[in-house]
């Protein structure tokens, strides 16, 4: 069994919220990291001598899969790329636009990464949401999007398990980070949330991060197929 200081893990979204942080977490254990998303230089592009930012939209297919491929080694793939489009997705363009970035692409990563994850016995953990759970008349794209990871999740764990890839995801609750900044300077709907959740706080990025840095290690070596919520206990309620 391979080190963690010995592996090479890739991170698509890995340049801000969840995705960023997870980087963090495994350039932290000693692992050398690939993030991929927009704004690779930006402000929230997480910054490690092990982390390599790139810009890369997973949308250009080809390129998504060309970039993988050409990896020397890969061991672990995180999915956390995802977009919200909000009442926009009622419309054609921005339906399609959140699929592809949140289910199609994933897909397409993945299939680029098993060669690599075959020879290495590596695994895959995608980022689902608690819309995977509900459906939203506010997100229709993004919550279609997060049900598909699911069973997209659950599928690829039984494609590669017999040769020791393992496939997971976590559904986060509702999180810090760029992407939710906008419903946490709301009061009323920060509010409303925050009631809900049994523990009162929104989540940290790194408590997701925490549970897929689990999912990729040792310790979750008869973990597959799972979907672990990491919400505070929103959906008990
Ligand atoms: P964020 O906006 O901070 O990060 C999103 C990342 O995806 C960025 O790195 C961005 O560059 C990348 N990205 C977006 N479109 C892309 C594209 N076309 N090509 C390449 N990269 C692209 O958001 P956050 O919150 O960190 O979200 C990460 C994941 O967690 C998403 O899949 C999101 O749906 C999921 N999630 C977030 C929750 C939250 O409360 N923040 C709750 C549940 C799920």
């Amino acid at each position: 069994m391979s080190t963690i200081e010995e592996n090479v893990i890739l991170i698509t979204g890995g340049t801000s919220g969840i995705g960023a942080s997870t980087a963090l977490h495994f350039a932290h254990a000693g692992a050398s990291v690939l993030a991929l998303g927009l704004d690779a230089q930006g402000l929230h592009a997480p910054r490690h001598p092990r982390i390599q930012c790139l810009e890369l939209d997973v949308c250009d297919s080809a390129k998504l899969s060309q970039t993988i491929a050409e990896l020397p080694q890969l061991d672990a793939l995180v999915n956390a790329a995802g977009i919200s489009r909000h009442a926009q997705e009622y419309q054609p363009e921005a339906f399609l636009q959140v699929i592809h970035t949140n289910l199609t692409a994933v897909m397409q990563a993945s299939m680029a990464a098993a060669p690599h994850l075959l020879q290495r016995q590596g695994c895959i953990v995608n980022v689902a949401s608690m819309y995977s759970y509900f459906g939203s008349k506010d997100r229709p794209a993004y919550s279609a999007s997060k049900g598909g990871i699911v069973q997209l999740t659950r599928s690829l764990a039984q494609t590669w398990a017999h040769e020791g890839v393992r496939v997971n995801a976590v559904a986060p609750g509702w999180i810090a980070t760029p992407l939710s900044e906008g419903l946490m300077a709301d009061p009323k709907a920060s509010a409303g949330i925050l009631s809900r959740t049994p523990m009162q706080r929104w989540g940290h990025a790194s408590e997701v991060a925490a549970v897929i840095g689990f999912l990729c290690s040792p310790a979750a070596s008869f973990v597959n197929g799972a979907v672990i919520p990491v919400d505070g206990g929103y959906l008990t309620v």
